[in-house]
């Protein structure tokens, strides 16, 4: 039965590409995360997430290669807010290398979508036995890096086809959002009613993520603009940093736009000098506390002629004004889970305009969806 639920989701359907038919899953394939990790009264997190020894670590060090280390990134403000816990992120390529100080007070997670990639499962092998626990958050079970770990927790994204990560990347948000409300409750950071709270956000995604990707047409709209760009710029604070950085990496690795990721407060230390009428600049921003910088760096782009596609939620769009040239408006959310919710307008944007150039979209130039080698 397995085997044959693997390949209906292994072929296109209706999609023109791999790419967004895996964006379009997306509302399905999360629900088997959260079914898997939070327990049938959405109260309370359940599963491999909870059996972590987060209460005997005075660390958790978290390692990944490509858009798997961007969902480490993410998480590391989830840990460290939710948990009081420390939280190193590094790319498994600098961390084997390294020689980082590891010790029995740390909890390593190896975050793959493949199972496979060199250089995450070396710096498993390299801090496996020096840490307390070694984890790993991977979407093929049977993989190398889900054998060799201490403990394998499964995204259930099912097969991922399209060379740019999309459905992986939100389970395998969901899952470090579960093993950090986990570390919260181990912790005495959270309490139980807080634990309720976080769980029931995180269950409303579903239909939060189908309602989302209702907006494809106004988001198709927006990528025709940023398909005429050489040089697109992405912007975000907090936990949307990272989605930042991920959204330019989406769009330079399909369409070869080439596109960089900043933390909003960062604009005015150098990548200002590169906004002009040609650079659109993608800013990710629902009304959160930090929603009021943002729109003040916005009017810094606006200012020097630079043209915004703001994604935003409803008071966002209100609070910002006129001024972006577009407004991608999402449904409103728990702040706790708009990282996971932004990340499918970013696909989108990146999605369309590598089909508007007529892009490979699901086999781009250079790049391999497993890379086994060093
Ligand atoms: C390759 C893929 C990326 C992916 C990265 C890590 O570079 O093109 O999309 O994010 O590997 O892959 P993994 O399977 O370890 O998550």
């Amino acid at each position: 039965r397995v085997v044959a639920a693997s390949s209906v989701l292994a072929e296109k359907g209706e999609h023109k590409h791999f790419m967004a038919k895996e964006i379009f899953e997306q509302p399905t394939v999360s629900a088997y995360a959260l079914g898997h990790y939070l327990n049938a009264e959405r109260t309370a997190v359940r599963g491999e997430a909870a059996d972590i020894p987060f209460d005997e670590a005075d660390r958790a060090v978290l390692v990944a290669c490509g858009t798997a280390h961007y969902a480490c990134h993410v998480a590391k403000y989830w840990f460290e807010r939710l948990a009081r816990l420390p939280v190193e992120i590094d790319v498994a390529s600098e961390f084997r290398y390294r020689e980082p100080p590891l010790s029995r007070r740390d909890v390593a997670v190896f975050v793959s979508q493949s199972g496979e990639t060199a250089d995450t499962l070396a710096a498993l092998r390299h801090a496996r036995p020096q840490v307390r626990m070694a984890a790993a958050v991977v979407n093929v079970p049977e993989s190398s890096i889900a054998r060799e770990a201490d403990l394998a927790m499964p995204i259930l994204a099912g097969p991922e086809i399209g060379v740019a990560s999309t459905k992986a990347f939100t389970n395998q948000l969901i899952t470090l959002a579960a093993m950090a409300i986990a570390a919260g409750r181990r912790r005495g950071a959270l309490d139980a009613e807080a634990e309720a709270r976080l769980v029931g956000a995180l269950s409303e995604l579903p239909r939060l993520m189908a309602e989302a990707l209702r907006r494809a047409p106004e988001i198709e709209a927006a990528a025709a603009r940023i398909a005429q760009a050489r040089d697109v710029l992405y912007l975000g604070r907090g936990p949307m940093y990272p989605l930042a950085l991920e959204g330019a990496l989406k769009l330079k690795e399909i369409s070869y736009i080439h596109a960089e990721g900043y933390a909003s407060g960062e604009l005015k230390h150098g990548p200002i000098a590169l906004v002009d009428p040609q650079t659109p600049t993608v800013v990710m921003a629902p009304r959160d506390a930090l929603f009021d910088k943002t729109v003040s760096n916005m009017q810094e782009v606006m200012a020097r002629g630079g043209r915004i596609v703001l994604i935003t939620d409803a008071a966002g769009a209100e609070a910002a004004g006129e001024g972006a040239e577009r407004v991608i408006r999402m449904p409103d959310c728990d702040p706790f889970v708009a990282p996971i919710l932004y990340a499918l307008p970013a696909q989108l944007l990146a999605y369309h305009a590598a089909a508007l150039l007529g892009k490979d979209v699901d086999q781009p130039r250079n790049l391999a969806k497993s890379v086994t080698v060093e």
